[in-house]
């Protein structure tokens, strides 16, 4: 997916939101006149800020992505791994707020989880496409349910479609999505 992710060529104001350790911040950067990541756990922040270099070249907000009001426009916002955890009934709120970020030509690259059996721990098992709780265990033995839905790429760009925009969701060969796209002109 990293080639993917260069063959989209992101530029500009980039803006990653739910930016977790940093494992797509440091592939970001290279491309990123300036790059603004976003994360409401203030531990994943300090993970990221260890992992990718930091501040000033990063600039870091914590904040509560249901909430957040953007601060700027940005040329690029990039996620991962986010997508399938903005619950149903947020998600329409959800890319109202990516739209609000977006500079004008502005372009959003994703990346996500495909709905995938093997994809999952050993001692875990990947409940059925249209569930939305996952139970997640730790190795310190502590279990806990998050919300998780797997999103099928052709009902996704419709869907995104009657937001008003206009996505290419491409599939792995086996594990993942990942999409850009920008808003339908007018
Ligand atoms: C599955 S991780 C993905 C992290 C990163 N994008 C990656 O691919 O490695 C989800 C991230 O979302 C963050 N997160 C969860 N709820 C959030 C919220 N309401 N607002 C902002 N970030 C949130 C978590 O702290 C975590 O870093």
């Amino acid at each position: 997916m990293a080639a993917a992710l260069s063959a989209f060529q992101p530029e500009g104001r980039i803006l990653e939101l739910a930016c977790g350790t940093g494992l797509w911040t440091r592939r970001l950067l290279p491309f990123a006149t300036t790059l603004t990541a976003v994360d409401a756990s203030p531990e994943m922040l300090a993970l990221n800020a260890a992992r990718s270099c930091g501040p000033p070249q990063v600039r870091y907000i914590e904040a509560d992505l249901f909430n957040w009001q953007p601060d700027g426009l940005y040329d690029t916002v990039f996620f991962s791994f986010w997508l399938s955890h903005v619950p149903r009934e947020r998600f329409d709120a959800f890319w109202s707020m990516v739209r609000c970020c977006l500079a004008p030509g502005g372009r959003v690259f994703f990346v996500d989880s495909l709905h995938e059996p093997t994809s999952t721990a050993v001692d875990h098992r990947l409940p059925q496409p249209e569930a939305t709780v996952l139970s997640r265990r730790l190795n310190d033995g502590r279990g806990f349910q998050i919300y998780k839905v797997f999103h099928d790429p052709g009902e996704l760009a419709g869907r995104l479609r009657g937001l008003g925009w206009k996505f290419e969701i491409r599939r792995t060969a086996h594990y993942f999505l990942h999409a850009s796209g920008a808003l339908l002109s007018l």
